[in-house]
């Protein structure tokens, strides 16, 4: 059961699930935390924070809990005792509900400045790096809210604010990511300065090739392409821009077989932060939601990623699809149901797919495949195909991605008796 409570309630033992309060304010800079000791609860009681949320189902409950949230926490749940996984994701729903016209209006916030930050550069004015860092900040109050409802709102972009509604959200991913890692503090703030400012240089690109819908030619990709050096030479020109953000601008379509550009960098030449950026550019990019082109799903987006070789940091990667928590298309997931199947397109959320079933684990055997609403029968966690059916996945996957029930193996798999 999640519960708020006043800081002055929280005791040691309890399980905080989410702080009401900016992440520069968030003293332990993670979000959810057991509190281990009493230095560990002096430091939240010594912080701003007024009321946090508590995990009962995973640290102590208050020992009286208040009227309203018990209600509360009652109506959410159908039941004072413990949630199953449907009601638990019935839980989250309810929760992120009303916290859209939120969203809305950080989005709405952020998105004005970053405009006024890019067309005070166009015109050649400085540019104001003092701006920067509270647009980073009300970005992180949003994502510490909700991560997934903050990045899906950035998806729709019209023509006219693409750039800035991208800087937006590579910024929202960049920060996201640095957190997961566990980045200290200043260095995350300062990944968040860089997201917002990576492709300042774009104010340099005519409006014509930068707002063009169709596909660019040769000449205009070489003048699309000088956008990182411009960006590095408009920021340089401020003595208090950081490395970060200077780095990120140059390098953030780098890639590590040396294929990218403008320096064609290869492995480790790339840095840690130029490896988040390319990572959250692109899969903002190819998410986005144009009025030209199709956008990819968030599922075909990572699946596509994971394919291109060479590309991105296979280890930054998979902790970015981790930290988003979206399963990539034809990934194999156990639901709640405790049956395997793979993850299709499909459900206005993506951390919902459909997801074809086709193998049952108790009983270590194929059944007739059938698509089921994750919403309903929650994935669990992500599962290992080559584990599962060493010998077959590959025509497995095949079968199940073309409609197909496989044919019952011989033996059972070995891997299925007992699970990992
Ligand atoms: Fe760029």
């Amino acid at each position: 059961m999640i519960i708020r409570i006043a800081v002055g309630e929280a005791r040691v033992g309890m399980y905080i699930d989410s702080m009401e309060c900016a992440w520069i304010d968030n003293p332990f800079w993670r979000r959810s935390f057991a509190i281990k000791t009493d230095a560990e609860l002096a430091k939240l009681v010594a912080s701003p924070i007024a009321h946090v949320s508590i995990d009962t189902t995973k640290g102590r409950g208050v020992t009286v809990i208040p009227t309203a949230e018990r209600r509360r926490a009652i109506d959410d749940s159908g039941s004072s005792g413990a949630a199953d996984a449907p009601r638990a994701v019935e839980r989250r729903r309810r929760r992120s509900g009303p916290q859209a016209g939120d969203l809305t209006r950080a989005l709405d916030r952020s998105k004005e400045h970053v405009m006024a930050l890019f067309r005070e550069a166009r015109l050649g004015k400085a540019i104001e790096l003092g701006a920067v860092t509270p647009v980073v900040d009300d970005i992180s109050v949003a994502l510490q809210r909700d991560p997934a409802a903050f990045i899906k709102v950035t998806r729709l972009k019209l023509n006219n604010e693409y750039t800035y509604l991208h800087s937006i959200a590579v910024c929202a991913l960049m920060v996201n990511l640095a957190m997961h890692l566990g980045l200290p503090e200043d260095e995350v703030r300062e990944i968040g300065a860089a997201g917002l400012l990576h492709d300042i240089g774009k104010v340099a690109t005519p409006l014509d090739i930068l707002d063009k819908a169709g596909t660019l030619g040769d000449e205009e990709w070489l003048v699309m392409r000088r956008h990182p050096r411009d960006g590095h030479a408009m920021l340089r020109e401020h003595a208090d821009t950081s490395q970060i953000a200077l780095d990120v601008c140059l390098h953030h379509h780098e890639r590590l077989d040396g294929s990218g550009y403008p320096e064609g960098l290869k492995g480790d030449a790339i840095s840690l932060h130029a490896r988040i950026a390319a990572i959250c550019d692109v899969y903002d990019a190819v998410t986005s939601i144009r009025p030209y082109k199709r956008p990819w799903s968030p599922h075909e987006a990572l699946a596509r990623m994971l394919e291109w070789e060479g590309h991105f940091d296979p280890v930054l990667l998979d902790a970015f699809i981790a930290n988003l928590g979206i399963q990539p298309l034809g990934a194999l997931v156990r639901l709640n149901s405790n049956r395997l199947g793979i993850v299709l397109d499909g459900g206005e959320d993506p951390a919902f797919p459909l997801v074809r079933t086709f193998f049952d684990v108790p009983d270590a055997s194929l059944r007739p495949i059938e698509d089921v609403d994750t919403s309903r029968d929650p994935i669990l966690r992500s599962e290992r195909g080559d584990y599962w059916f060493p010998d077959r996945w590959p025509d497995i996957l095949a079968s199940v991605q073309a409609g197909e029930t496989p044919m019952p193996l011989d033996p059972v798999p070995i891997a299925a008796a007992g699970g990992r």
